[in-house]
């Protein structure tokens, strides 16, 4: 959504004479996506570069990168079990990589720690979005703080310089990167860039960053860069990052919680595009789309099967998070926590009886979480860090009895 912020002190007429203080130059930088045609803001430095490096960047010993299975897999449906996981580290160390593609690449977080009060971190490498599955705190960036909670998710532009303080004991993350900028779905919005009235999201309910003044400040500053897919590169300023007098523009971090996504209901199953909730790319022609499948009223059609239907998008790999345990149609199956991935490549469809059970749902309430990622013309393989979470069972899981009651 086009909702364009300023945020202390910027000048009326851009890439002009301007000043922190008197006989300070404030030294611009436009931080923008897409080349110079995307979205953008301008940043006003207090009196530095961002480019100023002090000491000669280091290569960590972190990697990031999914690694490829070898040999590679059978072609079959995946149940990664992420709320299994062990918290450790900080929010990127502790990093998981699930699946991945050419553009596209989700991982599980549980991490203990905050940034170290001087250490900052960049994605150089892919636009961040976060679904909070469990835990709170804080996100500290040049553009301002934003503060996250369970449900919230956290959209993290490429580029954005940021550090992350917890406020719970640990914090359990949902990571979805791409290479390409992820927003709002495009057909919600008008020419102006507005929400529709028939949206299931509004402007008003997403959490801005809330500016601090500049940090004017010398020392040793860390910034944790991620590049080349997921190594990690350590550059020294001897300025604090956060030295912004003012800024303006459609890019900065930004919160959206899936309590204020407003579901749209029908009288027969609605179909998971009613659900979307942002893109990567230009969707459906590449990237992804992101859908949160939240309660809502179930089709109260008299004769309505709220349970989905086998489907099989040939184009579409499906990844799906279950923030907790009441989808019908994997009902028996998933924890919280659990990640499936089904590939393109073959059709699925909800386990055993789960259409005949769905019947009782007609009309209600539904209280589901859930948030799926469906790719456009991008096959997905699982990383092998993700296989000691995978359960072994799922590929056959549809042939036995998950819910105490027979497909037979
Ligand atoms: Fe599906």
């Amino acid at each position: 959504m086009s909702v364009i912020l300023t945020r202390g002190r910027v000048p009326k007429t851009p890439h002009s004479e301007f000043y922190s203080e008197p006989e300070v130059l404030a030294l611009e930088e436009i931080h923008g996506v897409t080349g110079f045609s995307g979205d953008w803001s301008r940043k006003y430095h207090y009196r530095k570069y961002p480019t100023q490096q002090v000491s000669e960047p280091k290569r960590l010993p972190l990697d990031l990168r999914p690694q490829t299975m070898a040999p590679h897999q059978p072609l079959q449906p995946w149940h990664i079990r992420t709320g299994r996981l062990k918290a450790h580290g900080d929010h990127i160390s502790g990093r998981v990589p699930l699946v991945y593609g050419p553009t596209t690449l989700v991982s599980a977080a549980r991490f203990e720690k905050s940034c170290p009060a001087q250490r900052f971190f960049r994605n150089g490498d892919g636009h961040e979005l976060w679904f909070v599955q469990e835990g709170s705190g804080l996100i500290a960036s040049e553009f301002g703080v934003l503060p996250f909670r369970k449900g919230h998710y956290v959209n993290l532009p490429k580029g954005t310089t940021y550090r992350v303080e917890l406020a719970s004991e640990d914090c359990q993350l949902l990571v979805v990167e791409s290479r390409m900028p992820i927003q709002f779905a495009p057909h919600y919005l008008n020419a102006s860039g507005q929400a529709h009235l028939t949206a299931p999201v509004v402007e008003t309910e997403v959490g801005l960053p809330e500016y601090r003044p500049a940090r004017d400040e010398e020392g040793e500053f860390r910034v944790w860069t991620k590049h080349g897919g997921g190594l990690v590169t350590e550059l020294f300023l001897g300025h604090h990052p956060f030295d912004l007098i003012g800024w303006e523009g459609a890019l900065y971090p930004y919160t959206f919680h899936t309590d204020d996504q407003h579901p749209l209901a029908r009288q027969i199953h609605t179909a998971p595009p009613t659900r979307q909730t942002f893109q990567s790319g230009t969707a459906p022609h590449n990237g992804f789309a992101i859908c949160t499948f939240k309660g809502q009223i179930e089709g109260w059609n008299p004769r309505d099967v709220p349970a989905p239907y086998a489907h099989y998008n040939v184009d579409s790999d499906e990844v799906m998070f279950f923030s907790n345990t009441t989808y019908g149609a994997r009902k028996g199956l998933v924890e919280p926590g659990s990640f499936t991935f089904h590939p393109g490549s073959l059709p699925h469809s909800p386990h055993g009886m789960a259409a005949k059970r769905s019947f009782a749902e007609r009309g209600k309430l539904s209280d589901y979480l859930a948030v799926m990622l469906d790719t456009f013309y991008e096959p997905l393989e699982v990383a092998k860090q993700a296989l000691p979470l995978a359960d072994k069972d799922y590929p056959l899981s549809w042939n036995r009895d998950t819910q105490g009651v027979s497909a037979e």
